[in-house]
C-alpha cells in the first residue's frame, strides 16, 4: 500500500452488523474529522479531476456530496448533485435503477450538464455498482460526456466494476481503495 492509502484505510472504521446482520458498514466518519486524510482524499480526487480533463465533479446524494463538493472547489470546477427523487426543485431527468430487494430512483437538474461537459462522478463506495450506473445513464441522458467514476472504496467481491463498464464505455473507474 502507498502512505495515502495507509493513512486512508486507518480513517475507515469496520462496523459488523450495520444496517442489518452479516453486512460490514464502511464508516468513513474518521476520515471526515481528520483534516490530513480528508485533504488527502480531496487531493487524490482532484488529480483524477485534471487527469481525465472533468469539466464538471457530480456527486452521488449523501455520502458522494461530502466527498465531491470539496474536490470541485479544489480542481476549480462546477459540482452538480444527482439526488433522491423529489429533492430537486427544476427540470430533472430521473432514472430508476435495481436495489437488492426494490428499486430506488435518481434525479438531476438537466440544464446543469451541457454537451461540452465532460463529468467525473464521485462517490464512497462502489458495492453493485446500481448507483454510480444510474448516474451514468443520467449524465449521457444530459448529453454530457463521462470523465470517468472516482470512488474512496470498491467493494470487489460484488462485482460492480463490471456491471459498470458498459456504462463507462472506456471511461476509467479509479478507485483509492479496494476491499
Ligand atoms: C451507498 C453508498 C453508495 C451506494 C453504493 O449509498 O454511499 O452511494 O450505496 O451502492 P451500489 O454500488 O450497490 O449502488 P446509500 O444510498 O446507501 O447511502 P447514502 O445516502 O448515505 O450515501
Ligand atoms: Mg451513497
Amino acid at each position: 500500500l502507498t502512505d495515502i492509502s495507509t493513512l486512508l484505510l486507518s480513517r475507515i472504521r469496520d462496523v459488523a452488523d450495520y444496517p442489518e446482520p452479516g453486512v460490514m458498514f464502511k464508516d468513513i466518519t474518521p476520515l471526515l474529522a481528520d483534516p490530513a486524510a480528508f485533504s488527502a482524499l480531496t487531493d487524490a480526487f482532484a488529480g483524477i479531476c485534471a487527469r481525465t480533463g472533468a469539466t464538471k465533479v457530480v456527486g452521488l446524494e449523501a455520502r458522494g456530496f461530502i466527498l465531491g463538493a470539496p474536490v470541485a472547489v479544489r480542481a476549480g470546477l462546477g459540482f452538480v448533485p444527482v439526488r433522491k427523487a423529489g429533492k430537486l426543485p427544476g427540470a430533472t431527468l430521473s432514472q430508476a435503477y435495481d436495489l437488492e430487494y426494490g428499486s430506488a430512483e435518481i434525479e438531476i437538474h438537466a440544464e446543469d450538464l451541457t454537451a461540452d461537459d465532460r463529468v467525473m462522478v464521485v462517490d464512497d463506495v462502489l458495492a453493485t455498482g446500481g448507483t454510480a450506473e444510474a448516474s451514468l445513464r443520467l449524465i449521457r441522458r444530459a448529453g454530457a460526456e463521462v470523465a470517468g467514476v472516482s470512488v474512496l472504496m470498491e467493494l470487489g467481491f460484488l462485482g460492480g466494476r463490471d456491471r459498470l463498464a458498459p456504462a463507462l464505455d472506456g471511461a476509467p473507474l479509479e478507485a483509492l481503495l479496494t476491499v
